[in-house]
């Protein structure tokens, strides 16, 4: 039997490195999702394959040893094996609709559609235990993770979320369109972190201003969801963006892009660590088209809606 699960990518709307320091931040899963299938075998070994690269390890050999962005599998393979007492390989292929390193939640959308389907070879799981097991997985990379990706990835739908644990799913859904714009640059959010920091360290009167302004603009971008006022969310996006570079975490490629964005669509800015990875820009139908042209005159994009499915699993 193969157990397949998928689970979708995600998109921080508003509130990034501003989370860091207390505020809140807003995401949301998109319809583009990484589905992994998996299957027991006689070989004693763990074998997967994906976009990400090849691996093949035998069973016994313990995950921190695996120095790869494959590690959190290895580390899922390995959990479900002790808890089962199970004797088995295991064969996992990982499929992705969008690309990894550009702020696009690959690792926990992976970690997740992991998990859901390692652990389906094992028998039923709730949603609360497969999220456990995706979390405990991505910290085997990324120590300090809120865990807010891998809760998009589980429930699907838009979030707020701080940064000491309170995330809590919105329970309206705006009705919007994203161009998500691929600057094709790869980033380290760590690095990008750090730099916040030393900006912080430095100006500490002007960012916590910003801080204090970017809290207001959380507080009006969630009134406007709620009554999908995009002309005014577009607004704050567009003003989110001048705070993001005034901590210096855009470049001229971002910058470009935006500008590119900017008439055709409601609003644009960076959406995660910033300094490479991806743009959003807000549109519904009747700018959607245009501001993808816009886009992809340089730019590899595509559109995007809010996920409402969340975690999927099946066999086959
Ligand atoms: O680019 P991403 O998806 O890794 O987003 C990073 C978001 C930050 O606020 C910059 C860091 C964090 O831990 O919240």
């Amino acid at each position: 039997m193969k157990s397949i699960a998928s689970a979708p990518a995600k998109i921080i709307l508003f509130g990034e490195h501003f989370i860091v320091y207390g505020g809140k931040a807003i995401l949301c899963s998109i319809n583009k999702r990484i589905t992994v299938e998996s299957e027991l075998t006689k070989t004693g070994q763990i074998e997967i394959e994906s976009s990400l690269g090849k691996l093949k390890i035998s069973k016994s050999d313990t995950y921190k040893n695996t120095d790869s962005v494959l590690r959190p599998i290895v580390y899922i393979a390995q959990r479900m094996f002790e808890k089962f007492h199970s004797e088995s390989g295991i064969k996992i292929t990982i499929k992705a609709e969008f690309p990894s390193g550009v702020g696009l939640g690959s690792s926990s959308a992976c970690c997740v559609a992991a998990a859901g389907s390692i652990s389906g070879l094992f028998g039923n799981h709730t949603k609360e235990e497969i999220l456990k097991i995706a979390i405990d997985a991505e910290r085997t990379i990324f120590e300090n993770t809120s865990g807010a990706d891998c809760t998009a990835c589980v429930y699907g739908g838009i979030l707020e979320y701080s940064k000491d644990g309170h995330i809590r799913k919105l329970e309206f859904l705006p009705k919007f369109d994203l161009v998500v714009a691929n600057s094709g640059i790869t980033h380290s959010t760590s690095k990008v972190v750090s730099m916040v920091k030393q900006f912080k360290d430095e100006r500490q009167e002007t960012f916590s201003s910003l801080c204090t302004q970017e809290a207001d603009l959380i507080e009006d971008a969630l009134a406007c969801l709620q009554r999908n006022d995009l002309t005014k969310l577009g607004k704050l996006m567009t003003q989110n963006q001048e705070f993001l570079e005034k901590i210096g975490v855009s470049n001229d490629t971002l910058r470009s892009m935006i500008s590119l964005a900017k008439d055709a669509s409601y609003g644009a800015k960076l959406t995660g660590a910033g300094d490479g990875g991806c743009i959003i820009a807000l549109a519904d139908k009747t700018n959607l088209e245009k501001t993808q042209s816009a886009l992809a005159k340089k730019y590899e994009c595509f559109s995007a809606k809010i996920d409402t499915r969340g975690l999927e699993q099946g066999s086959a």
